[in-house]
């Protein structure tokens, strides 16, 4: 691998042995990948801190939170002090809400663990955003700027909505990204990887946010980890989608397959035309999504559901935004829950201050629901006690909590999430 002067000073130890350390990692990573260079980065997102009883026995037997670092996101066994990043880094999500600790069954050590180790990540220079949606809250890369992100929800949105450059990194290559202001130059960094692959022919309108699900769950099955264009042959994909639409079909992309990067014609920054989305190349196959194809990726996000009675509601995955926290509310204002249900709604923790400050805060726990943030039933791994079945208006989530949890999910709007939530009740269908 090629390094500069700066980079091979950094390699050489000048900048102390954790940032030796963290360059030897890209590089070897940066080989293993066939990187012929490192690009600067300036925007890194990743998870830091420590939620596991494991990590809190290891920082106690190992020497700290340094030996934390060192090992989980260094891969360094020897203990190394851990100096201030040089990046503008972002802390994404959590395994639980340390604002929840009994909903989520943590233990007050473990909690108190936490509550160090975000301590430590902020004094390092950490932005304490604990989202997956770094871009709500402050984090909004431009377009053409390298980043190493985790998370594939954000990649994909920083990848296609904000036409920034990241690939889907591991918490090792960012905390090395951290301490460098480097990462590999592979994949997305690079023009010649951002040319569609998949062309996706619409035939039916996309306008709700379950819909853009549906259509997100349907291409990441059929392109996997190709590069999907939708386009809508003779006219506009159509009304353009707002974030939330166009944040849940990214995140349903990414989880029935691994697409970290899309574009719709007309929409997203690197497709202003097809053929420009194509890169002057035809796509390896060509597929049709119509009325069967939705109806098809309905009926497979509800094919664990059974029982119409539910006993928990989940929203916010990916983490709400402020209209949709505010669209919550308007449902469930002058309502009550079922007493046998439980609402729980997740967003950044910055969004839930603007919440509380606009009231919608109050309509929800009027109602009897919760605003939850850091986290969500998937990375906690943890639903209400004695939940069998779940309704939900994430493909993402419906994709993950069947299998994580063993739970029934039935999948689809905010509104029939909502309706089941008052009534204890799934009386959903696709329209
Ligand atoms: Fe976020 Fe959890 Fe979904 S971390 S993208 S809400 S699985």
């Amino acid at each position: 691998m090629h390094l500069s002067d700066e980079e091979k000073a950094m390699y050489d130890g000048r900048d102390g042995p954790a940032v030796q350390k963290a360059m030897d990692l890209l590089v070897r990573y940066g080989e293993a990948l066939g990187a012929e260079r490192l690009v600067e980065t300036r925007n890194v997102c990743a998870t830091i801190t420590s939620t596991t009883p494991f990590q809190r026995d290891f920082a106690q037997t190992r020497g700290g939170m340094d030996a934390v670092f060192s090992e989980f996101s260094l891969d360094s066994q020897e203990v190394v002090p851990i100096p201030k990043f040089k990046v503008f880094t972002s802390h994404l999500q959590l395994g639980f809400d340390p604002g929840q600790p009994e909903r989520m069954g943590i233990d007050t050590q473990t909690l108190q663990f936490y509550e160090r180790s975000e301590r430590h990540a902020a004094g390092l220079g950490a932005q304490i955003m604990n989202t997956c949606t770094p871009y709500q809250v402050g984090n909004v890369p431009t377009r053409g700027e390298h980043c190493a992100w985790m998370e594939s929800s954000a990649v994909v949105y920083c990848n296609s909505v904000l036409g920034a450059r990241t690939n889907t990194e591991g918490r090792e290559s960012c905390g090395a990204a951290m301490l460098t202001a480097r990462i590999p130059d592979w994949g997305y960094h690079r023009d010649e990887n951002r040319h569609a692959t998949h062309l996706v022919e619409l035939d039916v309108d996309v306008e709700s946010v379950q819909d853009w699900g549906l259509l997100g769950y349907f291409i990441g099955e059929q392109v996997q980890s190709g590069v999907p264009v939708v386009h809508r042959r003779g006219r506009d994909i159509g009304r353009a989608p707002n974030l939330p639409r166009l944040k849940h079909f990214g995140a349903a992309a990414a989880s029935s397959g691994g697409v970290e990067l899309f574009h719709l014609v007309g929409i997203t920054p690197e497709a202003p035309t097809l053929e420009h989305a194509l890169g002057g190349k035809k796509p390896v196959e060509v597929l049709r999504y119509g009325p069967a194809e939705r109806r098809a990726a309905y009926e497979r996000l509800n094919t664990t559901a059974r029982e119409a009675e539910i006993q928990y509601v989940m929203l916010g995955c990916p983490h709400y935004t402020i209209e949709q926290i505010w669209e919550a509310a308007q449902l469930l204002e002058g309502r009550r829950l079922h007493p046998d249900v439980q609402l729980w709604i997740f967003t950044p923790r910055a969004i839930k201050a603007l919440a509380d400050r606009s009231g919608h805060t109050r309509i929800i726990e009027e109602a009897g629901g919760v605003l939850m943030t850091d986290s969500c039933s998937a990375m906690s791994r943890a639903v209400p006690p004695g939940t069998r079945a779940v309704a939900l208006d994430s493909a993402k989530q419906a994709h993950y909590l069947p299998a994580i949890l063993g739970v029934q999910a039935w999948f689809g709007s905010t509104a029939e999430c909502i309706e089941a939530a008052c009534t204890g009740r799934w009386q959903g269908g696709l329209k």
